[in-house]
């Protein structure tokens, strides 16, 4: 495979980069824990009721955290080997939690998550969504999203799926290559993964095929081979991440750093990744997500864990779901153990909230447009915020047009096509000082 030039590279200015964005230092570069959740202001002792409040919801998330194997990049809440009896047990504790939705609610967006949902018994996944489901509908052209994994897909867990109509299954399938699924510890084989694939396409639902790139060892040849094989089975959309490592991750130890100071390196795989997406026939549309050119309807996403930039209405339920609801973000017990006691016991299962401060709404209104790839209305800034852009951002804007990342145009303030290869590090320069104090506080050391 020839791989030069990658055209988007092309007469690139690193240095000048390197300088706009500066990147952390000690991390790889996506941005392991994403804002607002890397604020120091999340607190066990806000002010107040942390219990949530009755409050009209329009999405889901619903986070079951069991897994079949543990991957050695994964810094998910998620448990390897859970008995029976304490997955029965967790499934309670989730349907306890649900009774917050209030019956005869109506949803935009459904996503069951993990960990591994598909990781349940056929019959408690159904059981769970039929809880769901007693609460809640959905509205037209809504989504209700499953993940799963290869191996833990069965044709029980099929005919569940098939059976309640979910209309959007992920599956990580994150490589194909045998030595590198070794390595970090996933149980299943490329053969496995390609036929997972072939078996949910066969069902009605929009299928997406998560990949990750940037892992040791793993040549761009290798990644654009898997891409392809991948796309010969035509899945409906590809998320593909960069490794993100952060201190929670038992990969970190040993292969770490793969990435640090080679922002070179970051945005050549960004780069190859892009042009085999599209070569394959997969359109960007959003950072890390392709859909294949096909496809015409669009409103198959993944719900965002934060709900906008103000005022949230969504709910999440299990250990470590996020809720944004009203102006607060809140966090259940992270640790499944504290997790089921609390929600056993009838305790509020919420451990922290954090309060979003206008400046943390600022943050999230770039967030949401520039940082997912969209254009950001000026116009619209200003009416929301009362200030211009430049007013709240002027010195990092400069520095980013100057080294050629962000362009505007008319009313919009666009990436270009390099600052879309360092997305997220232009993100984090729009972050509160505070926030990139604590990132870096954050950061593991070696
Ligand atoms: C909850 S898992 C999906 C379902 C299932 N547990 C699985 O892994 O097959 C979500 C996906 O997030 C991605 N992911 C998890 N940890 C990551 C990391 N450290 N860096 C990049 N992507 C990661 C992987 O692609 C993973 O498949
Ligand atoms: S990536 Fe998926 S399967 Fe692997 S440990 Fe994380 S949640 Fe479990």
């Amino acid at each position: 495979l020839d791989l030069q030039p990658v055209d988007v590279l092309t007469g690139v200015n690193f240095e000048r980069i390197r300088d706009a964005v500066d990147p952390p230092a000690l991390v790889t570069y996506e941005c392991a824990h994403v804002y607002p959740l890397s604020a120091p202001d999340f607190r066990a002792d806000l002010p107040g009721d942390l219990a949530r409040p009755k409050i009209t919801i329009d999405k889901l998330y619903v986070h079951v955290p069991f897994c079949n194997y543990a991957c050695r990049f994964c810094f998910y809440v998620k448990q390897v080997g859970a008995h029976i009896t304490e997955k029965r047990r967790l499934v309670r504790c989730l349907i306890n939690e649900l009774e917050r939705v209030q019956r005869g609610t109506v949803l935009s967006q459904i996503y069951i998550g993990g960990g591994t949902p598909t990781a349940l018994p056929a019959d408690l996944l159904d059981t769970l969504i039929n809880s769901i489901k007693e609460r809640a509908s959905l509205a037209p052209d809504a989504t209700f999203t499953v993940e799963c994994s290869p191996e833990s897909l069965g044709a029980e867990h099929l005919s569940v799926l098939r059976s309640h109509g979910i209309n959007r299954i992920s599956v990580g399938v994150d490589t194909l290559d045998e030595n590198i699924l070794r390595e970090i510890n996933r149980r299943h084989d490329r053969h496995q993964a390609l036929n997972a694939c072939r078996v949910l396409l066969e069902t009605d639902a929009f299928i997406n095929v998560d990949l990750i790139y940037g892992f040791s060892g793993q040549t761009e040849e290798s990644f654009i081979k898997d891409l392809q094989d991948l796309a010969a089975l035509r899945p409906h959309s590809f998320t593909a991440y960069s490794l993100r490592l952060n201190e929670q991750t038992p990969l970190l130890k040993t292969k770490g750093d793969s990435f640090r100071g080679d922002l070179e390196r970051l945005m050549r795989w960004r780069a190859v990744v892009e042009r085999a997406a599209r070569e394959a026939g997969y359109m960007q549309t959003r950072m890390h997500t392709f859909v294949h050119e096909s496809v015409t309807r669009n409103h198959y996403k993944r719900a965002p864990c934060i709900d906008g930039y103000s005022f949230g209405r969504q709910l999440g339920v299990g250990p470590s779901a996020l809720s944004h609801l009203g102006y607060r973000l809140y966090l259940n017990a992270e640790s499944i153990k504290d997790y089921i006691e609390r929600a056993e016991s009838g305790e509020n299962t919420v451990g922290s909230g954090f309060d979003l401060s206008g400046e943390d709404q600022r943050t999230l209104f770039v967030a949401r447009t520039l940082g997912e790839g969209l254009p950001l209305p000026l116009s619209d800034y200003e009416s929301v915020f009362g200030h211009t852009f430049e007013h709240d951002f002027g010195p990092t804007l400069n520095r980013l047009e100057r080294a050629g990342l962000v362009l505007r145009s008319d009313d919009t303030l666009l990436l270009s096509g390099a600052g879309r290869l360092v997305h997220d590090l232009v993100l984090r320069s729009f972050y509160p000082e505070k926030a990139k104090l604590w990132l870096d506080k954050h950061q593991p050391q070696f």
